[in-house]
């Protein structure tokens, strides 16, 4: 349920950020079913803003563009699926195309401004278990708990690799982690939203354990906040 927060009533917010392959979209999905909290995926989003643009044949370089498109279209997410316009786009968000070209989204001040307010209106007052990037940062700075999750380059490209296999495409080990070093370059650096760790996010590494037991993990880390802080949770 919800709780007072600087007067204003609030819900528990629980932020997990890292980079792509540590595990995030599993860990943040299940932890918030368990939790009975929502979940988003904020990733999506800028996927959604992606394919807007590629389907509307925008031209990469102007920026301007891709601010106002970003603005006009209807993203919707529920647990397991992204909607674009009424359409399902889940699986068109996921290919590597959109993967190499999400930074064009990714990378700009304006889009991202636009996407953060978005991120923002949906969770309004819920409880929710939102991932990303910049989610304990920028967005939800005062969150109730902020994870940071990341695993060694090897390990993320290799579960990488196994989501590609799953959903049919042909792409080598060496290919994921050639543009997975890209594409962390590229989060690492830019000027607005990079990918960094907040000063007060728990940082989990899941190399050589099991999704189940970081999720075990953050549970336990966010049932006691609840505690602590009133909230009620499944
Ligand atoms: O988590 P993902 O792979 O679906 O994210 C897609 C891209 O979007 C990724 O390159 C980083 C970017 N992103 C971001 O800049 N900020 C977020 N909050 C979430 C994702």
């Amino acid at each position: 349920m919800t709780s007072w927060k600087f007067g204003i009533l609030a819900g528990m917010i629980i932020t997990i950020d890292g980079p792509a392959g540590a595990g995030k979209s599993t860990v943040a999905r299940s932890l918030a079913r368990r939790l009975g909290f929502m979940f988003l995926d904020t990733g999506a989003m800028y996927r959604a803003v992606t394919l807007a643009a590629l389907r509307r044949k925008l031209p990469w370089d102007d920026g301007a563009a891709l601010v106002d498109l970003a603005g006009r279209v209807r993203i919707y997410l529920d647990d397991d699926s992204v909607w674009l316009d009424g359409d399902d786009v889940s699986d068109a968000v996921r290919t590597t195309q959109i993967t190499t070209l999400v930074k064009h989204a990714a990378n700009n001040p304006g889009v991202r401004e636009q996407l953060v307010a978005q991120q923002r209106a949906v969770v309004g007052d819920k409880n929710v278990v939102t991932e990303g990037r910049d989610q304990g940062t920028v967005v939800f700075p005062h969150a109730d708990l902020k994870i940071f999750l990341t695993a060694g380059p090897e390990e993320r490209a290799r579960r990488r690799l196994r989501d590609f296999q799953a959903r049919g495409e042909r792409i080598t080990l060496e290919e994921v982690l050639a543009k997975q070093n890209a594409r962390d370059a590229s989060d690492a650096e830019r000027d607005v939203g990079p990918l960094v760790a907040a000063a007060d996010a728990v940082q989990i590494v899941s190399d050589g354990r099991t999704l189940e037991q970081v999720i075990d993990q953050i549970e336990g880390l966010a049932r006691a906040c609840g505690e602590r802080t009133g909230v009620r949770m499944s």
